[in-house]
């Protein structure tokens, strides 16, 4: 999706966002943040294409979470749950491109992106830009829905591709596509309910050099 695409998608999402896609989806954001709560030694967090924060409240208290998106208006929703919720492990929500994180390299331990991979205009930066700011050996943890390769699900998502402006996502996206950094290994991978719509993707930061 273009950027100016995923700013009027997401102003449109946002005020409905809670209660549709976000219930749709609430199996992923449990299966990320439960895997980020149970790792030792992981303190600071970033979550990238942090939308309305329907995650922030079940970081556990002790985490360092930083939140980021583009869309002003998902944000909004996000500060309001912090400041309703007295979210004190949420350390800063900034509206920022992922495709440009404005962070420092290695400096976070863990990084979730819950369903935003297909959303992202070029998801392969945006792959490259989240294995720059995880520290080595820390975990990229993904939730998305990839395309499937055959069956009525497939049938129906390439009929849906050419609406992804309109819906706000890429129905077809590959795996694939999130696969390709040199700098990150699968540790695991594992369908999701409902119907093994979504996929939970684990990656390891390894050192290149
Ligand atoms: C489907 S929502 C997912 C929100 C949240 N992660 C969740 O699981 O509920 C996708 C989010 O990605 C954000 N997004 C899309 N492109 C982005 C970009 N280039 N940089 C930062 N955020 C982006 C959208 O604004 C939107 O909030």
């Amino acid at each position: 999706m273009e950027l100016e695409a995923v700013k009027s998608s997401y102003a449109r999402w946002a005020p409905v966002y809670d209660k549709t896609f976000g219930i749709i989806t609430g199996s992923g954001r449990r299966a990320a943040v439960g895997f980020i709560n149970r790792q030792k030694n992981c303190h600071g967090v970033l979550e990238v294409g942090v939308g309305t924060g329907l995650a922030l409240p079940h970081y556990h208290e002790e985490l360092n979470v930083t939140g980021v998106d583009f869309s002003t208006d998902m944000l909004d929703k996000a500060r309001s749950k912090v400041e309703k919720q007295g979210l004190k492990h949420v350390k800063a929500l900034r509206q920022m491109d992922a495709r440009e994180l404005d962070f420092p390299d290695n400096c976070f331990d863990a990084v979730a992106a819950m369903h935003i991979v297909s959303v992202v205009p070029e998801p392969e930066r945006v792959m490259a830009e989240m294995a720059r700011v995880c520290k080595p050996g820390g975990k990229i943890v993904i939730t998305n829905h990839f395309a499937k390769e055959d069956g009525a699900m497939a049938v129906v998502e390439k009929m849906s591709a050419p609406f992804a402006n309109l819906l706000g996502w890429h129905s077809d996206f590959a795996m694939d596509t999130v696969l390709q950094q040199p700098n990150l290994k699968l540790v695991e991978k594992r369908p999701l309910p409902p119907v093994n719509m979504m996929t939970f993707l684990v990656l390891e930061k390894i050192q290149t050099n």
